[in-house]
């Protein structure tokens, strides 16, 4: 057969590729029968001027792709078997259009707000990225890969590296008076939110949620087929007469809590109502999952230790994360709960993972071990605590000014929950045009709950301002432009 039409590129990748490539693409056509016989190498080379070598290699690569076979002393042809029907034309080829897909469950693509565009960043949960202290981090890691044991880089350890384990387990006793017997490290609380769910709830099963809450939890009880009630919250956080009742009413199986600081309002749950919610779960036959995530940066008092440190009946998941601590990006969460439960939660991650990035977990063991991790964060917490004291004071100023904004200073987290007394639907679309990033009361609410507490529009009127992320002379800015946005009458 006569050679193909082919002209070599020389500003290109390698010349023996593209001329496989126009081959390969000669073949796929039907420009090349199958069956049919290649001109020889020689006349290839003469016909295209390029060395015989080269065309050679290229025929030597599609021999080892299938495309081509060579018969001895006879030369190279087109694979038989290829499915190409050469003796129909060109256009009549069967042409390949899309077919529709049908997904089990469809959901959006993920769109996360790019934070990095805005000026003045709002963001409830985030840590000061820049003062994490990368160097001493760096040389963690640099540790572990000098002395790393090869066997720990294979599958296994589904549940996390023991070095890892040992130091959040001590950190837990030592910080948060939590006696974890095992753990099981994850990717992020999502993981670990995500596999909770998915070993308890079967599809139509209730789960039950604070009325404002993080969607990423909600949305993962239901992905796994959950049904969301919502229960009614107050200033002192969850009702626990409207759980009894709700519990009446539907056979839930689990309760999403965040009990240190409600997400998104901040509010510390009391002793008294913990052990309420503690009794009803247990008589209900509740599985409680304490979602404790942003609990060193606490700052009137000490911490309230989690639920799970006084579990007798083995009914808390108990769920955190270094996302805070770090950041989002090194994806480390744990789970502790009781051996069954933790039994599941492993099958299933190795479905899905396999396990954690060994080298990131050895070197937070590493940099937990040497005190250099208590020590950054005793630092954040100071430094996320004047960064509080700034944003209360200021906003007190504008309460002066005669703003009718109220807030309750909260006793920590990363964000205070602003009552703003006017309607703030829409002011994030106004804010983010102005390069402020900000979470209005509505995006905490789920809106597909079996029982669902959505107020009206007209009723949002809070807005979540996040004050760890950003120094105080942004925040200050920020603000002023916010309450701009927000009050162009008193402030014009
Ligand atoms: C309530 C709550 N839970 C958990 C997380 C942390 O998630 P992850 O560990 O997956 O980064 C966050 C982060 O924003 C959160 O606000």
């Amino acid at each position: 057969m006569h050679p193909i039409a082919f002209t070599a590129q020389h500003d290109k990748e390698a010349i023996y590729l593209q001329l496989a490539g126009a081959l390969r693409n000669a073949i796929k056509a039907g420009e090349l029968m199958t069956g049919a016989k290649l001109s020889s190498a020689r006349t290839m080379a003469s016909a295209y001027q390029l060395n015989r070598h080269t065309v050679m290699n290229a025929l030597q690569l599609l021999v080892a792709e299938g495309w081509l076979e060579a018969r001895e002393k006879s030369g190279y042809f087109v694979t038989r078997t290829l499915p190409i029907d050469s003796s129909v034309e060109q256009e009549k080829q069967p042409q390949y259009i899309p077919k529709p897909l049908t997904f089990a469950q469809p959901m959006s693509d993920p769109v996360t707000a790019e934070l990095a565009q805005y000026k003045y960043n709002f963001a409830g949960g985030l840590p000061d990225i820049e003062q994490f202290p990368f160097v001493e981090f760096k040389r963690a890691l640099s540790n572990v890969c000098q002395r790393i044991d090869a066997k720990k880089l294979h599958y296994g350890a589904v549940g996390g590296e023991s070095e890892l384990k040992f130091q959040i387990q001590a950190y837990l006793q030592r910080a948060r008076n939590l006696q974890a017997e095992d753990l099981v490290v994850c990717n992020g609380s999502q993981e670990a939110l995500f596999l909770s769910a998915r070993v308890f709830i079967s599809p139509g099963d209730y789960v039950a949620c604070e009325s404002l809450g993080y969607p990423p939890a909600r949305k993962a009880f239901s992905a796994c087929g959950a049904r969301i009630i919502d229960i009614h919250q107050d200033e002192q956080g969850l009702c626990v007469a409207d759980l009894e009742a709700q519990l009446q009413r539907y056979r839930i199986k689990l309760l999403y809590l965040t009990p240190l600081h409600q997400y998104p309002t901040t509010v510390t749950l009391s002793p008294t109502r913990r052990l309420q919610i503690y009794q009803l779960c247990y008589q209900y036959g509740v599985v409680i999952i304490e979602d404790d995530y942003d609990h060193e940066f606490h700052y009137r008092c000490q911490p309230l230790q989690p639920m799970a440190s006084d579990d007798p009946a083995g009914i808390v998941i108990y769920i955190s994360t270094f996302s805070k601590i770090m950041f989002a990006g090194a994806r480390v969460g744990y789970i502790c709960a009781r051996t069954q439960i933790l039994e599941q939660i492993r099958a299933h991650k190795q479905l899905i993972n396999h396990k954690n990035d060994v080298l990131t977990q050895l070197g937070v063991a590493y940099w937990m071990q040497t005190g250099q991790f208590e020590r950054h964060l005793k630092r954040m917490t100071k430094l996320y605590k004047s960064r509080s004291e700034a944003m209360a004071q200021e906003l007190r100023r504008y309460q002066q000014m005669g703003l009718p904004l109220s807030f309750v200073y909260p006793d920590g987290g990363m964000a205070m929950w602003v009552e703003c007394g006017t309607n703030v639907h829409g002011v994030k679309a106004s804010a983010r045009k102005h390069g402020i990033y900000l979470q209005t009361q509505d995006e905490f609410y789920f809106p597909d709950s079996e029982r669902s507490l959505l107020p009206s529009a007209t009723d949002i009127t809070h807005v979540r301002l996040g004050f760890a992320g950003q120094d105080t002379m942004l925040m200050s800015q920020g603000l002023r432009q916010l309450m701009l946005l927000i009050y162009p009458r008193y402030l014009s």
